[in-house]
């Protein structure tokens, strides 16, 4: 019998980390799959994916640009991937193609699980208002931190976010500011915006962090990331980058395909040696 065939579709693709991941997944759970990388045209990404399930395919990850455009052509969608506006996962039901949104759960099982960050009661700080911090917003919220504060470059992008959001119960105050303007005790800093790919930083006080502040980069670097490595600079100790988050995230896929859920630590741990 033939292995199941899965993907991560993107543009470019050559360098995700999925294919590796998910190869590691299947020889650890014994599933038999096989994952591949597939760069869709940029115009070109329905008609990629509709070929991709038209020939026996059982799955995709999905990947910048595509996850808004995922969303759009699904018929149906997860409750984390309806808030979240873009999936970056899809596979088929009954010939219904399903939408799902792992990128949340990913980070809520990297704090929780592999950094020990409780985020029930915590007062929680996100930085940015783009596709990233939206994807992660629902799992977040339903973990009850006390206070949830989007700051953004673009205040007004960091407003519609939270009064997307504000009907989740349960968060005490749920609210948006400039960088400038953000000022208070928080628990956990997390970076969400992609700042860093033009070296630049969010311009947050210093006076955020102290020693006790959990500070976790949604992107990873094979050191440190900018936005850590300021923290580091400033006096942070407990600082992490979005590995873990990337493989958490595709556990949370693996399962939702296959009902198996993977180990993950041997994986991080195979990664980060291999990203040093
Ligand atoms: P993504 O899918 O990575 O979230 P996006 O939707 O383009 O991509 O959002 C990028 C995020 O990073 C936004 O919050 C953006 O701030 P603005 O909404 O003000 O544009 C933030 N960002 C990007 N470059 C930045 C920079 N140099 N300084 C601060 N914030 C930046």
């Amino acid at each position: 019998m033939k292995n199941d065939l899965y993907a991560v579709i993107g543009h470019p693709i050559s360098h995700s980390k999925s294919p590796r991941i998910h190869g590691l997944f299947a020889s650890q759970t014994g599933e038999a799959l096989e994952y591949t990388a597939i760069q869709a045209p940029l115009n070109g990404f329905e008609n990629t994916v509709t070929e991709f399930f038209a020939r026996g395919g059982k799955g995709l990850n999905v990947t910048v640009p595509f996850k808004e455009a995922a969303w759009q052509m699904a018929g149906r969608h997860s409750a984390r991937a309806l808030k979240a506006g873009a999936a970056n996962t899809l596979y088929q039901d009954n010939g219904v193609l399903v939408a799902d949104n792992t990128d949340g759960a990913g980070l809520v099982k990297d704090l929780l699980h592999n950094h020990q960050v409780a985020l029930k009661g915590a007062r929680v700080l996100i930085l940015g208002a783009g596709g990233a911090v939206r994807g992660v917003l629902a799992p977040l919220l339903l973990e009850q931190p006390h206070t949830l504060v989007i700051a953004n470059r673009t205040p007004a992008k960091a407003q519609n976010l939270a009064a997307l959001f504000a009907d989740v119960a349960g968060v005490t105050w749920l609210g948006s500011q400039a960088y400038d303007s953000v000022t208070g005790d928080f628990d956990v800093i997390i970076n969400g915006t992609s700042a860093s790919l033009q070296g630049d930083l969010p311009p947050l006080s210093v006076e955020l962090i102290g020693a006790d502040t959990v500070i976790y980069d949604m992107m990873y670097a094979a050191t440190n990331t900018t936005f850590n490595q300021w923290a580091r600079d400033n006096g942070a100790k407990r600082v992490y980058d979005g590995l873990g988050m990337l493989v958490e995230q595709a556990a949370e896929a693996f399962e939702v395909w296959r009902g198996v859920r993977p180990q993950t630590a041997p994986v991080i741990a195979s990664l980060r040696t291999l990203t040093a």
